[in-house]
């Protein structure tokens, strides 16, 4: 089993930890009602003890209507039924850190569901009611207001879906996602007391560290203007009122010793630097890198511009391939077009998986070999690909709020493989997994790979097990080849990775440490491979 790299009590650990992201209603169902529950995680933890993680992120785990998978919140103070008590994710929390885990909530301030009380009662109170203020309630435009009070467009790709809905009372509220998501109103004092205190719930109950959704949407522009006028600053992207509310977390944060991500999804390097101030976020997930194709030159510019960005803050960067928002990683590397963007993906684009793996393998090696923090999306160890969901079985809002133009995410969401004999390839024993399993889930089981020394799941290991050995010192490229990225760092170890189509000789070393695919006959690295040597 892998030790914990992390002593209980480093307060750096985030700086390089591995963290691994749990979406609870696909991880592993603990009562076998095809839907995934606290019991199965912790009946699970053993497994991610030995797979080496430092943390484990759970996306929203809070009772929800589910229309957007959680992220549709309607009491923060307590778990979804479905997965459990929050004694049970008390326990789970205590047995975690047992074994050397730390755990990370994900909190989603820009929106609760539509059942959470405040917007219940807000929905009573009327027009004009203090309830409402918490929210973003207008009247419309047109004779009768008939008509939305603005242009904006929401915020599920591929979706002209509105971002207004209009109540019988004639008031129109503001939900930059679903309409079960309505967005509050983040000038209000109630909601950054509100979320001050559900931190600290979260923080008094042994949490770690806080993901944070949607981080840059919270605040709007009180004037709520029509994109078409080309409003500056935008009305809802990145605006500067944000850092105030993030300073005044961070404030709550350090009394507990507990860390941010923040989910900043921002093409401008210095204004996402600007989330990352020593006062403000600890870290955020690194977009760029994940939506970046399998391209040695753009890889290669992906890293050093993230690492230029984060240095003048002194942030550690993140390396994120996949999460249960995007295509899983052995689809894309796979797919002809490699990058990752959701205006793009469509249904039945081919993929050649065989390619994809090898590639998914070289990434792995790739992240954990970079400064920084690695977030593992589960089923990313096993290998994984994207899922074909029928369309009589889909539940992502996305793919409806696109009129099913946008395949939506279920295809990264399904319940995981644990056993090749068992039913439902042991994800639970008696009902059907609420999304299917496509027909050759069992042959991805972690029994199965357990069982292999060349699975992805073997690689994981001891990739995740030797990494300790790059230290946290900076990189240094290395001279090489056209196609290959070559990098040290301080401790003295090499990572080599070939983009190229052509087999590459690799540089002087004394040990070969791993190699994500076997060396040809001629001791040289092939295309689509990386390698950890001892210099
Ligand atoms: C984030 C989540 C995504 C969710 C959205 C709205 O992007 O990762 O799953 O749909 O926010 O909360």
């Amino acid at each position: 089993m892998g030790q914990p790299r992390h002593a209980p009590e480093d307060p750096d650990w985030w700086r390089t930890a591995v963290i691994y992201q749990v979406y609870v209603r696909s991880f592993a169902d603990g009562d076998g009602d095809g839907t995934g529950d606290l019991a199965g995680v912790r009946s699970r933890l053993p497994y991610l003890a030995g797979l080496g993680v430092d943390a484990l992120w759970f996306s929203p785990w809070y009772p929800s209507p589910m229309k957007d998978g959680g992220y549709d919140v309607a009491d923060y103070r307590a778990i979804d039924p479905a997965f459990g008590t929050l004694a049970e994710a008390e326990k789970l929390i205590a047995e975690a850190r047992e074994l050397g885990i730390r755990t990370i909530v994900d909190i989603v301030p820009n929106h609760v569901s539509d059942q959470h009380p405040w917007f219940r009662a807000a929905r009573a109170a009327g027009p004009g009611s203090a309830e409402r203020e918490l929210f973003h309630f207008r009247r419309g435009r047109g004779t009768d207001g008939e008509l939305p009070p603005n242009d904006w467009p929401s915020q599920f790709a591929g979706s002209t879906a509105p971002v207004w809905t209009r109540l019988p009372d004639g008031d129109w509220y503001l939900h930059l996602f679903t309409p079960e998501q309505p967005d509050l109103n983040w000038a209000h004092p109630a909601v950054r007391q509100e979320h001050e205190d559900v931190l600290r719930f979260w923080f008094e109950r042994g949490v770690a560290g806080v993901r944070i959704d949607s981080a840059a949407l919270l605040a709007k522009d009180p004037d709520l203007p029509d994109l078409a006028t080309r409003p500056r600053p935008h009305p809802f992207v990145d605006r500067d009122e944000l850092h105030a509310v993030y300073r005044s977390w961070r404030r709550v944060a350090d009394e507990y010793g507990g860390v941010f991500v923040g989910e900043v999804w921002l093409p401008d390097p210095e204004r996402f630097a600007r989330y990352l101030r020593p006062d403000e976020l600890h870290t955020a997930f690194n977009f760029a890198f994940l939506s970046c194709p399998w391209d040695a030159a753009r890889l290669r510019a992906a890293i050093d511009t993230t690492l230029a960005e984060h240095a003048p803050v002194g942030a550690p960067a993140t390396w994120v391939l996949c999460n249960h928002d995007v295509t899983r990683t052995v689809t894309r590397y796979g797919r002809e077009d490699t990058a990752f963007d959701f205006a793009t993906k469509a249904f039945g684009t081919p993929a050649d998986l065989a390619l994809g793996t090898r590639r998914a393998r070289a990434a792995a090696l790739l992240s954990l070999a970079l400064p920084g923090a690695v977030y593992l999306y589960q089923g990313e160890e096993l290998g994984l690909p994207e899922a074909d969901v029928p369309a009589d079985r889909v539940q992502d809002p996305m793919y409806f709020r696109s009129g099913g133009a946008a395949p939506g995410r279920d295809g990264c969401r399904i319940p995981l493989p644990w056993a090749e004999d068992m039913p439902y390839a042991g994800f639970g024993a008696h009902e059907e997994p609420w999304l299917p399993q496509p027909a050759d889930w069992p042959s991805y089981a972690v029994d199965r790979q357990e069982r292999d020394p060349d699975s992805m799941l073997t690689l994981y290991r001891r990739a995740i097990a030797l990494r300790p050995m790059f230290g946290d010192g900076p990189l240094s490229w290395l001279p090489a080849p056209d196609g290959v990225l070559a990098f040290s760092r301080a401790g003295g170890a090499l990572c080599v990775v070939n983009l190229a189509p052509t087999p590459a000789v690799l540089p002087p070393h004394s040990r070969s440490l791993l190699t994500s695919g076997p060396l040809d006959e001629a001791g040289r690295l092939p295309p689509d491979t990386a390698a950890w040597l001892r210099a």
